[in-house]
């Protein structure tokens, strides 16, 4: 695969990329510019604790990181809570309040997650025939979706107004008494509970909040793009698609 993306990419600069050392090669992501950012202390603690709360597990998506640590530091300039819908063990999440130094902010950070894995029947029969719900199977066949709530809880112990919710969205947003929101990651691998938790915290984003889709440009994901796509539209904004799969709006 990264063969395949370098010999593309060579073709497209004119010039053969033999040694990829130093290069970010990395999660789809094959570049000749610079992953500066990877040097720089506080990015790496916050990656550091990211793996720690995969338990080691690294899944080597750097600048994905990068980007979701940017739009958390952004959304600073807002008012309001952080949301992250699709929570799993924690990494991204994780990432940021180490990075953001969440004990001093004194904002909820609020992690919802069924903690059991998608809802198989929230599926539509395009993202069933685009293997969607089978990769879903075989990710919880794998154990690929941490269903142990209270590993996840203690993960986030340490963090004031860290409140990790169990629940299906859109079903349990309502049970929530949300305030302001300022930041609002979206990453459940699933349209329709992606489109209606857009929805859902639209009216509630803060000026200038970020709101941060992780699949947004995946190939395989149309489905989350096209829904994500036709929500921003209905509400006068654009999505920004970004190089590593993610999308971003700045409300
Ligand atoms: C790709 S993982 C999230 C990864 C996480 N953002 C991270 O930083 O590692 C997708 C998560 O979405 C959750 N999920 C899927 N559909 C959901 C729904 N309708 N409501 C709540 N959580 C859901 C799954 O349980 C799973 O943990």
């Amino acid at each position: 695969m990264i063969k395949t993306l370098v010999k593309a990419l060579s073709a497209k600069v004119g010039v053969e990329i033999v040694n990829l050392r130093g290069r970010y090669a990395q999660d789809g992501l094959v570049t000749v510019h610079s992953g500066h950012f990877r040097e720089d202390a506080a990015f790496r603690a916050a990656y550091r604790r990211g793996v720690q709360a995969s338990r080691g597990v690294d899944p080597g998506f750097e600048w994905r990181v990068h980007i979701a640590l940017w739009a958390a530091r952004t959304a600073l300039r807002a008012a309001g809570d952080f949301v992250e819908c699709g929570v799993n063990a924690g990494f991204m999440s994780s990432a940021i309040m180490e990075k953001l130094q969440w004990n001093t902010l004194g904002r909820r950070f609020y992690l919802i997650d069924t903690f059991s894995g998608p809802v198989l029947t929230q599926f539509s029969p395009e993202e069933v025939a685009r293997q969607r719900l089978a990769i879903a199977r075989q990710e919880l066949g794998a154990g690929g979706y941490v269903t142990d709530i209270e590993r996840v809880r203690a993960n986030f112990a340490e963090w004031r107004s860290a409140a990790v919710v169990q629940g299906a969205v859109p079903e349990i947003l309502a049970s929530i008494e949300f305030g302001a929101v300022a930041f609002l990651h979206i990453d459940m691998n699933c349209a329709l509970p992606e489109r209606m938790a857009l929805e859902f915290f639209w009216d509630r984003l803060s000026p200038g909040a970020a709101v941060l889709l992780d699949d947004y440009a995946y190939y395989g994901h149309e489905c989350q793009r096209e829904a994500m796509d036709a929500a921003a539209r209905a509400r006068g904004a654009e999505i920004l698609s970004l190089p590593t799969g993610q999308g971003v709006i700045i409300r």
